[in-house]
């Protein structure tokens, strides 16, 4: 793909109205939205928005902008609140959404009713809660299901992800646009250059790559050397998946890491993350959650080291390896697909 896809502001633009719109995004483990009242905040693609837990258990999320003069209601982050409350001019929302108090507001006649959140498709799958950024006044543009594909068939050998225990999260930002990490996460080519820990942990004549879903979906199947204390680390074998367009997620025996990739802007780009084990010790826990954060960081590296001379204006695009990059190929055309799709009644 040529180097103004990754550069110009306007594809950015026509992304978010086109596709990230229409696709589902991970939001953040479903853990942190357990009691009546928890909610989970944050912006995803220019999109502020919340999960929040209603009193009645039911989880529901909306656009975090006031009806008013739209403010954000919520701060990043999670948390728990009874009501939702504008810090602008401190109208009141329930945890279903609706407008229950704008004080002072002076007119008898209005109706609140037309003043109830702009709510979101929102979806728990796994303990993640994913959330589609289209307003739920219409069916989502792709129904969640649809959207994970092969996705569940191929992580269900791995059936057991109830007996880990959280870890923890990290945010890692960078200068360059998104699709230059999603080329990155699908092929393996570079495991050796870049990521030199990890690629004495797999074992080599390993991994198999294969793509699902016309290129929407991407999977290493690895298996991790005997020496290697990376064996325990990451589990004697596990997957490592990417999902159209911001959704990674790896899993072996001892370990479950989730990712949501997204833009910040067209040359910006925020990865965050989340980590689960089990059968590892505080020590090895503390060393396989800093080495995910490498792995990221070193991804995120390289991929600035390119946006800089993808902005440059001297190269365009360069030929892709038939052996080791047919999976960038098929991504690329999955997401021009996508670009292209018709953009009726699609938008937010
Ligand atoms: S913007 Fe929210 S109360 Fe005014
Ligand atoms: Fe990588």
């Amino acid at each position: 793909m040529s180097s103004d896809f990754y550069t110009d502001p306007k594809i950015l633009q026509a992304e978010r109205e086109r596709v990230f719109a229409r696709h589902w995004w991970l939001l953040g483990p479903a853990e942190q939205c357990a009691n009546a009242g928890d909610y989970l905040c944050d912006t995803i693609c220019g999109w502020p928005l919340y999960a929040i837990r209603g009193d009645d258990g039911q989880l529901r999320a909306f656009h975090n902008v006031c009806r008013h003069r739209g403010a954000q209601l919520l701060e990043s982050g999670a948390g728990n609140c009874g009501t939702v409350r504008c810090p602008y001019h401190s109208w009141q929302y329930s945890t279903a959404g609706e407008l229950l108090k704008a004080p002072r507001f002076g007119d008898d006649d209005f109706d609140r009713s037309q003043c109830n959140l702009f709510s979101l498709h929102c979806k728990v799958w796994k303990g993640m809660i994913f959330i589609c950024p289209a307003k739920a006044d219409n069916p989502p543009a792709i129904e969640f299901e649809q959207w994970l594909g092969s996705l569940p068939g191929l992580i269900e050998q791995f059936d057991s992800l109830d007996d880990m225990d959280y870890y923890g999260s990290f945010v890692v930002e960078g200068q360059a646009n998104w699709k230059a990490y999603c080329d990155n996460t699908v092929e393996g080519y570079h495991l050796h250059s870049v990521h030199p820990r990890l690629a004495k942990a797999v074992a080599s004549g390993t991994v198999e790559i294969a793509s699902y879903d016309n290129g929407a979906l991407v999977a290493f199947h690895v298996g991790y050397g005997e020496a290697a204390a990376a064996a325990k680390l990451r589990g004697d074998a596990g997957i490592w998946t990417y999902k159209f367009p911001g959704f990674q997620l790896a899993i072996s025996d001892n370990a479950f890491k989730i990712e949501r990739l997204e833009p910040t802007a067209v040359d910006r780009l925020r990865s965050t993350n989340w980590a689960w084990y089990r059968n590892l010790d505080d020590a090895e826990r503390e060393d396989s959650f800093a080495w995910s954060r490498t792995v990221v960081e070193e991804d995120i590296g390289i991929c600035e080291k390119v946006q800089v001379n993808l902005a440059a204006g001297v190269y365009q695009s360069g030929p892709l390896s038939p052996a080791e990059e047919s999976h960038v190929v098929t991504l690329q055309r999955y997401y021009r697909s996508e670009l292209d799709a018709s953009t009726k009644g699609d938008k937010v």
